[in-house]
């Protein structure tokens, strides 16, 4: 009988870490590092920037990485009809490198090996937005300080919630709508 409950909770235990992984739930490790979540791929694909720059007088690069941005599928649906992230809202960025003459390409830029991948999510049992980075294929991110320049930039020039939906082309609109939309960089 004992055996039976114990493969019983073993199951059980199976079926809900794999809901987890499906859903995209934001998890955590015990030490507070973000889980890379596996299935994040599969998730809305929301943009990608090519050597994107902030400074006025950056030399252009000539090999510049690209930045695509994904977000779990429920956060999306309910972005959509609100405007408004819910919470625990996970959002990625996959940093990726870029080539030229690859295969048949002659011009133009395609992606390559992953260089980093950062998160921003959205976790109010966390006291609200944070940001975690993942190095060198690391499978767990570790939490920017507060003080970290994340913050600073993302909360004045983010045009959604500390969120840059100015560049995420099928969220602009929703935001608009809603009125969550703030114009930034000008
Ligand atoms: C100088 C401004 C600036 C700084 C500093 C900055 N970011 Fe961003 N971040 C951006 C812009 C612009 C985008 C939109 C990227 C795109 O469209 O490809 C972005 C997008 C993101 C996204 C995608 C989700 C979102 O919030 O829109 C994540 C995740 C992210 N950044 C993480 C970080 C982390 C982690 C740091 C600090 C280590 C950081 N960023 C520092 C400007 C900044």
């Amino acid at each position: 009988m004992r055996k039976v409950i114990a493969l019983t909770l073993l199951s059980v235990a199976a079926f809900c870490a794999t809901l987890a992984a499906q859903s995209g739930a934001l998890q955590y490790t015990n030490d507070g590092q973000m889980v890379l979540p596996k299935d994040y791929r599969q998730w809305v694909f929301l943009s990608a920037g090519l050597g994107m720059t902030y400074k006025a007088d950056a030399a252009p690069n000539a090999n510049p990485p690209f930045e695509n941005v994904f977000v779990n599928p429920k956060a999306y649906q309910e972005f959509l009809k609100t405007g408004v992230w819910p919470d625990k809202t996970v959002l990625l960025l996959e940093v990726r490198a870029s080539e030229s003459r690859v295969s048949i390409n002659k011009n133009g830029r395609v992606q390559s090996n992953i260089l980093h991948i950062e998160g921003h999510v959205k976790d109010h049992a966390k006291g609200g937005w944070a940001f975690y980075g993942f190095k060198d294929g690391a499978q767990k991110g570790t939490l920017f300080p507060k003080t970290a320049d994340c913050y600073s930039c993302h909360g004045q020039n983010g045009a959604v919630d500390t969120t840059f939906v100015q560049f995420y082309p099928t969220l602009v609109d929703p935001a608009k709508k809603a009125g969550s939309f703030k114009e930034t960089g000008h």
